[in-house]
């Protein structure tokens, strides 16, 4: 990408990056990861909080049995995102996330938005995460006799099963557990993950481990009549039907995200063309496959109705009536989650570093610690807002909030895609979405990402239509907090990123041999 860039346009003013030779020894990484290798990072990023703790809710709550479709349907509409993160990665091999991508396709606003919606993905999902270990962690402590008083374990904002779904509530307690997880989870991260990344694939294999024996020990206690019928008569709103499978497909889209790190790996794949595909696709399809036997043993065991609780594994296990077993689950869920809360926390901090290093936001998310090298102050605002939420928010309201992030996070990359073709068509792209795609005016637009973009608008349809038929029926708290996210992220961008953006301060970049010349820029 080089070229000249004026700040005429600052809103869309680009972030070039300089592309070294792909596969070549300048870009420093080898070509190792082969097929497999790449379907079991997918496997082990995707699987963790959802398939634990949200399966319940989105079961009781709106599907019934039928989630079984509800994960085939939410695993499905990944596919094309997935494809578009893995053809932005093997163009883009940049450290960074899908903000790097959009700054450097759709221009700043574009990226702007993208990393602010990524707060949802990550920040957000670390709440989500806490809320779930509070859940397994408090059953856990009961089994040794030690009980946790509610009104320390349950959120401020309560989540009501009602006739079309639920609706919540003000005046709970608050749930000092979950916050409480994510302040000393985050405290490691102030001082360096040295060791993290051993132990945390012994963690990816524990939790997937925990959901292989609860399949393989419960699936003989399944009884038959709970999937009777399997798609429950609809009983208003969201409540069971298909619409009742979509809006729980909706909500537990949450449980799939993970399998963009796939695509970060594009770079050391060893045929990207033939293995990314492998690694998506298939990691998608092994978790989709596991979720399903997993959601299919605890609403065999359990009947739906009843599973609105914040450790559904572990009620199904006590009816089981192997206490071997239920330690084991419950110990691995609270294990599973907590190597998942580090990295979500760790996730955010570092979009939060890239963002202010591009100076759209203060400086203080970017200051290091002068011994550890960590962003420390920007990690304790996080890790404070992430147990704030934590404390206050139920586990369904944070899983419906992430949705619409990660939707929305995912149709921005499927422009990028888009985008990129159209200005960069030169670009050496060692993996390509198939299928290819049609020409409006000369204008390239691929299928995969266009259906990419349909499927997101599709999923959070159901989503979106019930937040505002519960604001119409007096429940506006899901829409106010979500104006609220967008107004505070609104104003951040007018008031500082707009007028502190390096980029925008840029009077002219050059790149030439692959080497930028920035002129003008703010240091
Ligand atoms: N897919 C990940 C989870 O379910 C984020 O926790």
């Amino acid at each position: 990408m080089g070229g000249i860039i004026r700040r005429k346009n600052s809103l869309f003013v680009k972030k070039p990056c300089s592309l070294p030779e792909k596969g070549s020894a300048d870009d420093g990484l080898k070509r190792s990861l082969g097929p497999l290798a790449l379907l079991l990072l997918g496997v082990g990023s995707i699987i963790g909080a959802g398939i634990y703790v949200l399966t319940g809710a989105a079961a009781a709550s709106f599907a019934g049995p039928g989630v079984l479709f509800s994960f085939v349907i939410a695993g499905f509409a990944c596919v094309f995102a997935g494809l578009c993160y893995s053809e932005l990665a093997s163009s883009m091999p940049v450290t960074g996330s899908a903000y790097v991508y959009a700054y450097s396709t759709l221009g700043e606003l574009p990226a702007w938005i993208l990393g602010w919606l990524l707060v949802l993905e990550y920040g957000v999902a670390g709440s989500l995460v806490a809320v779930g270990f509070s859940g397994y962690f408090v059953s856990l402590l009961a089994s040794f006799g030690i009980v946790i008083p509610e009104a320390l374990s349950t959120p401020f904002v309560q989540s009501i099963p009602t006739s079309g779904g639920y609706s919540f509530v003000a005046g709970g307690g608050i749930n000092l557990i979950a916050a409480i997880a994510v302040l000393i989870m985050a405290t490691p991260l102030l001082f360096g993950l040295r060791n993290f990344a051993i132990v945390n694939s012994s963690i990816v294999l524990l939790k997937i481990l925990v959901l292989l024996v609860f399949v393989a020990f419960g699936f003989s206690s399944i009884i038959p009549d709970h999937f009777s019928p399997l798609i429950p008569e609809n009983e208003g709103g969201f409540a069971y039907g298909w619409q009742g499978v979509f809006r729980a497909a909706s909500m537990i889209f949450f449980a799939y995200i993970g399998f963009e790190t796939v695509s970060t790996a594009a770079a050391e794949a060893k045929k990207p063309q033939r293995d990314l595909p492998i690694g998506i696709l298939g990691s998608l399809a092994v978790c989709t496959l596991i979720y399903m036997a997993v959601a299919a043993v605890l609403i065999g065991i359990v009947p739906f109705r009843e599973l609105n609780v914040p450790d559904p594994l572990a009620l199904a296990v006590d009816h089981i009536g192997k206490p071997w077993l239920l330690f084991f689950v419950k110990v691995g869920a609270v294990i599973g989650l907590t190597s998942i809360l580090m990295s979500t926390c760790y996730g955010q901090s570092r979009i939060f570093f890239a963002m202010a290093r591009d100076g759209l936001l203060p400086q203080a998310f970017m200051r290091l610690h002068k011994k550890h090298q960590t962003p420390w102050v920007g990690t304790i605002i996080i890790a404070s807002c992430m147990a704030f939420a934590a404390g206050a928010l139920p586990i369904t309201l944070l899983g419906d909030l992430i949705s619409i992030g990660v939707a929305a996070t995912f149709s921005i990359v499927c422009l990028s895609v888009i985008s990129l073709r159209n200005t960069a068509p030169e670009l050496e792209r060692p993996f390509k979405v198939p299928f290819g795609g049609f020409r409006i005016r000369g204008y390239w637009i691929g299928y995969v990402p266009a259906f990419g973009i349909f499927m997101c608008l599709f999923m959070i349809t159901p989503l979106i239509l019930d937040l505002v038929s519960k604001a119409q029926n007096g429940n506006p708290l899901p829409v106010l907090l979500l104006a609220g996210f967008i107004g505070v992220g609104a104003s951040i961008y007018v008031f500082y990123g707009y007028r502190n953006s390096r980029m925008g301060s840029v009077e002219s970049i050059e790149v030439e041999n692959g080497v930028q010349v920035i002129s003008g820029a703010r240091s």
